[in-house]
This record gives structure tokens, C-alpha cells and sequence, in this order.
């Protein structure tokens, strides 16, 4: 079963939860439906053993997030692009607001801790980042704020260092928030990770959408597969020039 780039297919895709994956796109009918589930419990992973792998998730865990539906067509998309993708919910790991009373009293939480090790297991991060007020989400921070604390013999921002890093967002807006990744790029760089040059700003992202999560405009796939192969390629040359 193959169609504009993001269809699955039930003998090739590796998940490691298929009931999971069923709850989130529609691998059953001939004309699949993207259906973002929230609370899928176990991350979604497609793809392939020795492909470069990418974590993939969004920066908003809003319902009908654009920034949610973005990232799983880019995670879909990557996978027949050659990457092995696990595209993680960030509703699935609630955690607190940092503050350094709570962790010098009660440690890194649970969820950062889980969310740090899925960092770790992984290459490269795919992120689709909403723009607030011209900046990061809350979210997106809080969990790279989290992730990025020393512990439990993990040094400081170690699950960022020497990861490659491709950006993505969509606002209803016509800049489609690109003025927020100039701060998401920054953040990640100055924690040692590689971001791909060329990020994708989707405007107008209530309309870009059809009804089975794919992006409607040619221009914008053609802009994403760009982005993902540059995302990929990068990933695949910097862990061979290392390996
Ligand atoms: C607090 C707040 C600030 C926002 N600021 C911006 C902004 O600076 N630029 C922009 O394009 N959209 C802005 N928006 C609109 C978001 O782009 C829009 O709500 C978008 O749908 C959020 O992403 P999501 O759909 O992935 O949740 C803002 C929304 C909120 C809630």
C-alpha cells in the first residue's frame, strides 16, 4: 500500500506498539487517516535497523495541534525517506513546571527522566514548534529545561550534545512561526546541537491540512522532504564520520 509519501504498510513498518499506531493513522483502509491520539502510552516507531534515528515530536500537545499534525506527516514521510522515526507525545509525559526546590527535593521527574533516555536511544530530534509570542512554547522549554539537568551519572544536557536537529512549525499565521524557531535554533545550539540549515514554516497551517493529516500543498511536501533528507543525510554522515 503506498500513496503521497506517508501510507504504511503492515509487513514493512516496525512499531513497537501496533495498537498504538492503528489509534494514530489508519493502517487498515486503502485511503488511510492521519488521527492524532493523544495517550498512545508507548512512542510510535517506524522504520528500519541502521537507518539514522529520530525522535520526532511537537512542541504543542494541543488537541488538534497543526504543530502535532505537521510533525507526524514529517515523522511518516522520514520513514520512507530512510530513517527509523519514533514520534513521541509530549502528552504522554506530563511534567511539572521546573523549579530547583522541587528537583533538589524530589530528583529529576519520572517522565523527564523517560523523555532524557528516549533523547539518548535516539540520533537526531525532529521538532515542530508552535510560535508564542514570538518565541518557544512553555512546553517545548520546559522539557528541554528538564531534560537537560545532570543526573543519575548523566551529565548536563548530554541527551542534546552532538545530536542533529531538524526544525519545523506551522501557525495559522502567514509567517507560520518563524520568528520562534530563530529561538528554539539558538536554545539547541548553544547545547551543542547540530540544527540543519533551511527550516519549515508552514502559514496558513489551518488550511494546509487535508483530512487525512497530509499537507495539501505540493510546495510544502517538496519543502519538508528537503528538509528531512538534509535532517537525514546530516544525521547518517556525522554518525559514520564517528562511528
Ligand atoms: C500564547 C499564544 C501566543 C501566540 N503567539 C503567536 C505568534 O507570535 N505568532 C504566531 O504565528 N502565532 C501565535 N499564536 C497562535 C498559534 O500559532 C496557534 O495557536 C497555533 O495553532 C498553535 O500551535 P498548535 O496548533 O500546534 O497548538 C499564539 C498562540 C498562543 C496561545
Amino acid at each position: 500500500m503506498t500513496e503521497q509519501g506517508w501510507t504504511l504498510n503492515r509487513e514493512t513498518c516496525r512499531v513497537s506498539n501496533l495498537r498504538a499506531l492503528e489509534s494514530f493513522v489508519n493502517i487498515n483502509s486503502d485511503a488511510p487517516t492521519l488521527e492524532l491520539g493523544r495517550g498512545l502510552q508507548q512512542p510510535t516507531t517506524y522504520g528500519v535497523d541502521g537507518m539514522p534515528r529520530i525522535m520526532a515530536f511537537a512542541g504543542s500537545a494541543r488537541r488538534e495541534s497543526f504543530n502535532r499534525k505537521l510533525v507526524a506527516t514529517a515523522a511518516i514521510k522520514a520513514r520512507t525517506l530512510g530513517a527509523d522515526v519514533t514520534l513521541v507525545e509530549l502528552a504522554d509525559y506530563p511534567i511539572p513546571l521546573f523549579d530547583g526546590d522541587l528537583e533538589a527535593v524530589e530528583g529529576i521527574h519520572d517522565n523527564a527522566t523517560k523523555l532524557r533516555q528516549l533523547m539518548l536511544d535516539h540520533d537526531a530530534l525532529l521538532i515542530a514548534c508552535p510560535e508564542y509570542n514570538g518565541s518557544i512554547t512553555p512546553l517545548l522549554k520546559n522539557v528541554i529545561d528538564w531534560t537537560s539537568r545532570p543526573a543519575d551519572g548523566v551529565a548536563m544536557s548530554a541527551a542534546y550534545r552532538g545530536k542533529v536537529a531538524g526544525l519545523l512549525s506551522a501557525s495559522p499565521g502567514s509567517l507560520g512561526g518563524m520568528r520562534g524557531l530563530v529561538h528554539v535554533r539558538a536554545i539547541l545550539s548553544g547545547m551543542g546541537v547540530l540544527v540543519v540549515p533551511g527550516d519549515m514554516s508552514l502559514g496558513g497551517a489551518h488550511s494546509a491540512f487535508s483530512d487525512n493529516g497530509a499537507l495539501i500543498d505540493d510546495k510544502s511536501n517538496a519543502r519538508l522532504e528537503r528538509i528531512l533528507s538534509t535532517l537525514i543525510s546530516t544525521t547518517a554522515a556525522l554518525s559514520s564520520a564517528t562511528s
